[in-house]
């Protein structure tokens, strides 16, 4: 048995905007261990810029924010978990005030923009970092709180299941996670009553995307492995406007941009494109649309980028709204206040994951999961710009408050197997790991994005299937580290996304097909069932 096991009462994975949430809910009753690999403000939470959807105004109302989150999400959206998060946010903002995140304010109210999809200004933000302050004052709050430990560089493995007890109990149940702590080298086991998995997106699985370098779908993987149901694993968002540089690959140009105004170009003819795809909507028209249209307009003529413009806005009015955006541009030669930004489309966001109903739970008893490595029903088959925070916020609290609720039923966990290291032997070989972390993101970049064929998606299949057994040899002889943890669970994804875009056979959201063009009324969610 592991003499070095830490038990706490409940073990979160991930301190992002869902883990942290959901540890600040549980601090007030119970001892709290988070864990995050690498730094603690990794993960996308940190990144987000344009924003919080919440009804704040008093023109706006529920049904609208309802409505276009099931527009955007096309018709896939489970009705009772889209108004279970819409209505809890202001309540979610009100919260965030609380802990001191600055909320931009024009005469003392919330400044609220407008992103694509909503019919309503209803995005309330920190100029066009919101993400940095809402990750700072949960993160000085969890800092504060003395019911909450806090470990970075704890990359987890696999959680803990009844095939690591030392004495098999048959309950089924998640006791927590192995990590390895990446300053020791050794893999420790993390024991806890309930596990939260809060561990983020997989957006890394592909060769362009806007999501950080941690976002390598680890909590989907595990939680897939230790036995619970994924869902709509097919529906992987790209953001229409990342800019395009050859130096900088993953930066985001905010949607809000658009909501404020900017313009998309073809950079030759100056056409502003978005007339022949959505006259009505334009730019903002949901992202599914507007990526597409842009995609298309790439490859039918050739370009390397089109142009996102919004210099017929007066100077003072940009910098004041976007000046992270600016100085960073700035930077790259580019004066977004005088002209055009060249962009592409890059992956963003993981609108499938694992299932969880609106406490959170999982299929699995003690694990429950919230943040982007879920799939709650609130996205469906497409995200509605910033709809992805309010739902950590909604999510991260609901599980705390499922698991304070049900404290008496969470036995403590049993004796626990030790991490078995007696097989492996340093790695002889660490390029192998590089080569096929580079060939699966390329691989789904090409023939699993934006527009895809069940041909495509069968070569994708074929290459994941190669690549299986390497990667498990790999992975079974070789000591434990980050970068091997990390592909072994991007390969678990993109063997996911793969094997869900193969089962549905129609178009809808961000799922377009050439082989099935039309949208199916009768296809519903893709559950994977491990
Ligand atoms: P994350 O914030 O990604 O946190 C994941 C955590 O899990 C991290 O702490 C990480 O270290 C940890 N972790 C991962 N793997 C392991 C492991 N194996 N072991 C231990 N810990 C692990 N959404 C909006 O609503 N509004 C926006 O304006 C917005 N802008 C965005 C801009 C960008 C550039 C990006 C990439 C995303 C944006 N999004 C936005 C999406 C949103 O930021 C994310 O969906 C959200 O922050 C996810 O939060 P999370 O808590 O689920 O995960
Ligand atoms: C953006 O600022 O464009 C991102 C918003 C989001 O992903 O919800």
């Amino acid at each position: 048995m592991n003499e070095n096991s830490t038990q706490f009462d409940v073990l979160v994975i991930g301190s992002g905007a869902a883990g942290l949430t959901a540890a600040l809910t549980l601090a007030t009753q119970r001892k709290v261990l988070v864990l995050a690999k690498g730094k603690l403000t990794s993960g996308s939470t940190a990144w987000a810029q344009g924003g919080i959807a919440a009804v704040l105004d008093a023109g706006d109302t529920f049904e609208d924010h309802i409505r276009d989150t099931m527009v955007a999400g096309a018709g896939l959206n489970d009705r009772e978990a889209v108004e279970f998060v819409i209505e809890r946010a202001p309540a979610a903002i009100d919260r965030l005030c609380e802990l001191g995140v600055p909320f931009n304010r024009e005469s003392g109210d919330l400044h609220l923009t407008r992103e694509g999809g909503h019919s309503h200004r209803r995005i309330v933000h920190v100029d066009d970092a919101t993400g940095w302050a809402v990750q700072a004052a949960l993160l000085k709050a969890a800092e504060e709180n003395p019911n909450i430990t806090l470990l970075p560089d704890r990359s987890c493995i696999d959680l803990i299941t009844g095939r690591h007890e030392a004495k098999y109990s048959g309950s089924g149940r998640v006791w927590g996670a192995y990590a390895l702590d990446t300053a020791t080298g050794k893999v420790e086991a993390y024991t806890a009553r309930a596990t939260i998995m809060a561990a983020g997106g997989a957006g890394r699985v592909y060769q362009f995307s806007t999501a950080p370098r941690g976002a390598t779908g680890d909590g989907i993987a595990m939680a897939w492995r230790a036995g619970a149901r994924v869902s709509n694993m097919e529906m992987m968002q790209f953001h229409p406007t990342c800019l395009y540089n050859l130096e900088v690959k993953n930066f985001l140009i905010t949607e809000a941009v658009r909501g404020e105004g900017g313009r998309l170009f073809h950079p030759e003819t100056g056409h502003r494109f978005m007339e022949d795809y959505d006259a009505e909507r334009m730019e903002l028209a949901p992202r599914d649309v507007v990526a597409r249209a842009i995609d298309d307009q790439i490859k039918r003529f050739g370009l390397d980028y089109v142009h996102l413009d919004i210099s017929h806005e007066p100077p003072e009015f940009v910098k004041e709204h976007f000046p992270t955006i600016h100085e960073k541009l700035l930077g790259l030669g580019i004066d977004m206040t005088t002209g055009p930004i060249p962009v592409v489309p890059a992956q963003h966001y993981t609108c499938g994951g694992v299932m969880i109903d609106l406490h959170g739970r999982t299929d699995l008893p003690g694990l429950y999961a919230a943040g982007e490595c879920t799939e709650s029903g609130l996205h469906g088959a497409n995200r509605l710009a910033s709809n992805s925070l309010l739902e950590c916020f909604v999510f991260g609290e609901a599980a705390a408050r499922d698991i304070l609720a049900h404290w008496d039923g969470f036995e403590a966990p049993p004796a626990i197997r030790e991490w078995d290291e007696s097989r492996v032997t340093d790695s002889d070989e660490e390029v192998v790991i590089k080569q096929n972390w580079t060939e699966i993101r390329r691989m789904m970049w090409n023939y699993v994005g934006i527009v895809r064929t069940t041909k495509r998606l069968e070569r994708a299949k074929n290459r994941i299937d190669l690549l299986a057994s390497e990667i498990e040899d790999y992975y079974g002889n070789f000591r434990v580290t980050t970068d091997l943890i990390e592909l072994r669970n991007l390969h678990q994804c993109a063997d996911l996304i793969v094997q869900s875009g193969l089962r549905r056979h129609e178009s809808r959201g961000l799922h377009y097909t050439l082989d099935y063009p039309q949208t199916d009324d009768e296809v519903k969610d893709t559950v994977l069932v491990p």
